[in-house]
């Protein structure tokens, strides 16, 4: 099945694929904390959503529901057709190494090296994969964020636009189908920040990814993302393109952020 939807950079319609994430309904507390509330997302494959709230509306929440490290409470996520609450967990690890995640913090493996962070995704999911093919692939990874002479560096000797890189390499090497990034320009001065965007404008077109993009930046949203979706109140309160949205220049201005 075919979805339409209005390109928000040239105006005319662009066809998306079948729907890759579908969230409905989700509920997710901490305690009294009533995080996300009857939340409801469809991202259909090769759709690019960004997605906007206020700080603590629950925003990582969501995407680490997505990929099962948090459990929710009442509802259903799928993705690819899986129910992830449902999955067991040598699926669920399985159905991971077709997501590529970008955390808020890089969270790079601080005892290794560059080359041994982008080695340790290929050893837990690649395990038919021979030295000179692990090789070849972090060679290729590291070339594709411009960072190929970093591979025997420490986490603690790169700067933190590097380190964003380096995280966005390693949820690369497996070539996923989904990307899901938390803040990844967030803190970067404007230069750096621009790097990282062309790389996610590479890796979009180099693997196709569908993705998801939570940002409050809202130069990285509106280049990288088709779609918005802002949560309010932990609902999904609105989603459309920037023009159907009509946000404009600054977010903080407009009424969803009140
Ligand atoms: N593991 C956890 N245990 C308890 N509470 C949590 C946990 N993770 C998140 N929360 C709470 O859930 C709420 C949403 O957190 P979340 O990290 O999703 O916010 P956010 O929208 O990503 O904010 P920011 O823009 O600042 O990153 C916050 O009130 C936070 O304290
Ligand atoms: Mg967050």
């Amino acid at each position: 099945m075919i979805f339409r939807s209005a390109d928000m950079k040239n105006g005319p319609a662009v066809e998306y694929g079948e729907p890759v994430i579908e969230i409905a309904g989700v509920y997710k507390s901490f305690g009294n904390n009533h995080v996300l509330k009857d939340f409801n997302l469809t991202i259909n494959r090769g759709e690019n959503v960004v997605v906007l709230g206020k700080s603590g509306c629950g925003k990582s929440v969501l995407i680490k529901c997505i990929i099962g490290l948090l459990s929710y409470d009442a509802g259903s996520i799928k993705v690819f057709g899986n129910e992830i609450s449902q999955l067991p967990i040598a699926e669920l690890d399985e159905l991971r190494a077709r997501i590529g995640f970008v955390f808020q913090s890089s969270a790079l493996y601080d005892s290794m090296t560059v080359r041994e962070n982008l080695e340790f995704p290929l050893r837990r999911h690649g395990k038919h994969k021979s030295k000179s093919e692990v090789q070849g692939l972090v060679e290729e990874t590291l070339k594709d964020v411009g960072l190929l002479d970093a591979i025997n560096l420490m986490p603690s000797e790169l700067s933190g636009g590097m380190r964003k890189r380096i995280g966005l390499a390693r949820s690369l090497i497996l070539h996923p189908e989904i990307m899901l990034y938390d803040e990844p320009t967030t803190g970067l001065d404007p230069i750096t920040s621009g790097e990282i965007i062309n790389l996610m404008l590479n890796v979009q077109k180099k693997y196709n990814t569908t993705s998801i993009t939570i940002s409050h930046d809202m130069h990285c949203a509106k280049i990288t993302g088709n779609r918005l979706a802002i949560i309010v109140n932990g609902t999904n309160y609105s989603d459309g393109t920037f023009e159907e949205l009509s946000i404009i220049d600054d977010p903080q201005t407009h009424p969803f952020f009140e």
